[in-house]
């Protein structure tokens, strides 16, 4: 048996099985820069990257800090600090736009959301949330009840208070979701804790202008919190810092996450207003893990390198190109219809109709498969399009290399 085979099919006896996880499509034995490379030696430009890779998978100067912090200080338990935390903390304030703020770090952005949450009921005293319908927030119940109205019954009851508004990539979801977000907000009578979304959504659709300011406009009135989730889409990948600095919005507090940890270890946080600092005497999210000297470090690192290399404008410059790019591609292949999305969150659209297939997962699911066999590791954006986020650390000619292996699945019937 192929080795790749036994480590799938051993993945499949010893993991539990979950939507979106399993079975593996095969297993990695290497991962650098844009590449993957699976234990059959093939290799994967990575158009996914879990959106941990803003500056590529296994960055030598973060493991080399990595070495470094454990051969100095490895942990901290709790109620000692150290450099990277500290450090860390006192770079991600400096980029804050609003008045002064704050931060709490945990181990994956579902925990940063607990956070958050937390500190919008404490503040507030309030325990209502309005959300997305068909977001995705995390995993924990309180982020994962921020999803979906109706989640799968044998879940059990979410959180109390959870309200679901349409959002504002739905036809005329603009508009809806305003209405609907006015309704509730006018009509609750315990009190919205806190609006919360992603300000760009990973899915990349971009919100219309001015969407977010009236948001938060209503916040203010209404004295519930603004809670941006820029968990995948933060840390320069659209083109700025955060992605709030596109939609004129400032929020109360942004949860980061996911790239943070240089793509090689997990770290999450959450930036709020420093007004929020008002329950010392609580719990809010004193994980293990919170100012681990060695997750800490990779976050500092990796902020260094975005800064050193002005990655942040790198992605802008990059969108303004990837753009073009698919445009000229778009006016001879009638199989791609456009590019969606911010900085390097993009999404390529497709036409079914240029295959004999109509948009839906089957098709999506095609072009995922097409896009493997041609070289290309990414998921499906939605009915009919795929995720195209590279790292902002891509060079010009892997860019060429993308562009060449995207014209073949264009050209090529995903059946
Ligand atoms: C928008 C968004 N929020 C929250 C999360 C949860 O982050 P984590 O998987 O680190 O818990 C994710 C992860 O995919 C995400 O995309």
């Amino acid at each position: 048996m192929a080795m790749e085979d036994n480590l799938v099919s051993r993945d499949a006896t010893a993991f539990f099985h979950q939507k979106g996880s399993s079975p593996c499509l095969s297993a990695l034995r290497a991962a650098e820069g844009i590449w993957l490379e699976d234990s059959e030696g093939r290799r994967f430009i990575d158009l996914h990257g879990n959106t941990v890779h803003h500056i590529g998978h296994g960055h030598p100067e973060v493991i080399a800090a990595l070495k470094r912090q454990l051969d100095t200080l490895p942990f901290a338990p709790r109620r000692f600090t150290n450099e990277p935390a500290v450090g860390l903390a006192e770079k991600l304030l400096a980029y804050w736009p609003g008045a002064r703020a704050k931060v709490l770090f945990a181990t994956g952005g579902s925990d940063a959301m607990e956070i958050a949450l937390k500190l919008a009921r404490v503040t507030t005293g309030r325990h209502e949330t309005i959300s997305l319908e068909g977001s995705y927030h995390g995993h924990g119940f309180g982020a994962f009840g921020l999803s979906k109205a109706a989640a799968d019954p044998r879940l059990g009851p979410f959180l109390p208070g959870r309200r679901h508004v349409t959002p504002y990539w739905a036809p005329d979801g603009a508009q809806r979701m305003l209405a609907e977000m006015r309704e509730a907000l006018g009509r609750s009578e315990t009190g919205i804790a806190a609006v919360v979304a992603e300000p760009i959504r990973s899915n990349c659709h971009v919100p219309p202008d001015g969407l977010w300011a009236e948001v938060r406009d209503l916040c203010n009135r209404h004295g519930a919190l603004l809670i941006f989730d820029e968990i995948p889409s933060g840390l320069g990948k659209t083109g700025r810092f955060f992605a709030f600095e596109h939609v004129g919005a400032i929020p109360d507090a942004v949860v980061l996450g996911k790239a943070l940890g240089g793509g090689l270890l997990p770290i999450a946080a959450v930036i709020a207003d420093a007004r929020l600092d008002i329950a010392p005497e609580l719990d809010l999210g004193h994980y293990t893990h919170e100012k681990n000297p060695l997750t800490t470090r990779a976050a500092l690192t990796m902020i260094d390198i975005v800064e050193r290399d002005g990655l942040v404008r790198r992605a802008a410059e990059l969108e303004r190109r990837i753009r073009s790019r698919i445009a000229a591609l778009a006016s001879e292949a009638p199989a791609i219809l456009g590019v969606r999305g911010c900085g390097l969150l993009l999404a390529i659209e497709f036409d079914p109709a240029a295959f004999g297939m109509n948009p839906g997962p089957a098709f999506a699911a095609r072009l995922v498969s097409r896009c493997f066999e041609f070289g290309l590791s990414t998921t499906s954006k939605g009915p009919a399009s795929i995720g195209f986020s590279l790292p902002m650390t891509v060079t010009d000619a892997e860019l060429e290399l993308c562009f060449e292996r995207l014209e073949r699945v264009a050209a090529a019937p995903p059946c």
